[in-house]
């Protein structure tokens, strides 16, 4: 399988502080890859860097081939790549059918639109809205569909932040820390979850620091530390690298 996701080189600083220093990683087509590393080791800033959130300072990242470096973060979200960030970022006053509604990609309908051809709008929105509720099946909140977001349980938030992401469409979907904070149970259902979305053709980069997690679900880990990818492979080869132990050793 080939690689959807290539990072080469990158380097990125804030002031004194390099936080990103040459680092390199491939994100198989079709795979569950794991960032992982000591905290501070510039994995949210491989991924703010990703979406486009902050300029690369030096280095290439390429997805399905094309160069993103000079994009801008809305025109990555419409190539196909959706994240989710360490804090949540759903609304909480709107309900959970309409989180999913507003987040899909496509042509918001235009004023020419709603008022020349109002059957084209409304198809549109009957789209949006079984694509919602397919989407929320799929997490398992569909009972959920008309709750306001924002009185959800942290797991539930957690799980319609990521269903945010399979609403937009992406080919490649982002997690920051998705299981970190919540209870087994919710985290067993977000383990379900992703392996479902690989089947269906999903390429998922996720963060995580819950060990337990990352060896069960992920197909290849890749190491940062310092800002630099210092081990990557499978999880048996990634685990009994010594840089990698001494990395979060401290040694
Ligand atoms: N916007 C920023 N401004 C200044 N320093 C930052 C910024 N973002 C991250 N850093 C610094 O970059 C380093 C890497 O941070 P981060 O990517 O958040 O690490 P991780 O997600 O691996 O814990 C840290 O030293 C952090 O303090
Ligand atoms: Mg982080």
């Amino acid at each position: 399988m080939s690689a959807l996701l290539d990072v080469r080189g990158l380097h990125k600083g804030f002031g004194g502080v390099k936080a990103v220093a040459g680092c390199s990683f491939c994100v198989r087509e079709r795979s569950i890859t794991a960032l992982i590393g000591p905290n501070g080791a510039g994995k949210t800033t491989v991924f703010n860097l990703i979406t486009g959130l902050i300029p690369v300072e030096r280095g290439e990242i390429a997805f399905g081939g094309q160069q993103l470096h000079a994009l801008r973060s809305h025109e990555i979200f419409d190539l196909g790549i959706a994240r989710t960030f360490q804090m949540l970022r759903i609304f909480p006053k709107l309900t959970a059918l309409e989180n999913l509604m507003i987040a899909q990609r496509g042509r918001a309908e235009g004023i020419f639109d709603a008022l020349l051809r109002p059957s084209l709008v409304r198809e549109e929105e009957r789209a949006r809205r079984e694509r919602a509720h397919e989407c929320l099946r799929m997490v398992g909140l569909e009972e959920k569909a008309h709750a306001k977001a924002g009185g959800l349980s942290y797991g539930q938030q957690k799980l319609l932040d990521i269903a945010r992401c399979v609403a937009s469409g992406a080919r490649l979907i982002l997690l920051d820390e998705p299981v970190a904070g919540v209870n087994p149970t919710v985290r067993e259902r977000i383990k379900a979850l992703l392996r479902s979305l690989r089947e269906r053709g999903t390429t998922i980069l996720v963060i995580e620091h819950d060990m337990g997690f990352v060896m069960d679900l992920c197909d290849e880990i890749v190491v940062l530390d310092h800002g630099e990818e210092i081990a990557s492979g499978p999880p048996e080869r990634v685990r009994n690298d010594r840089r990698v132990i001494a990395a979060y050793l401290g040694e």
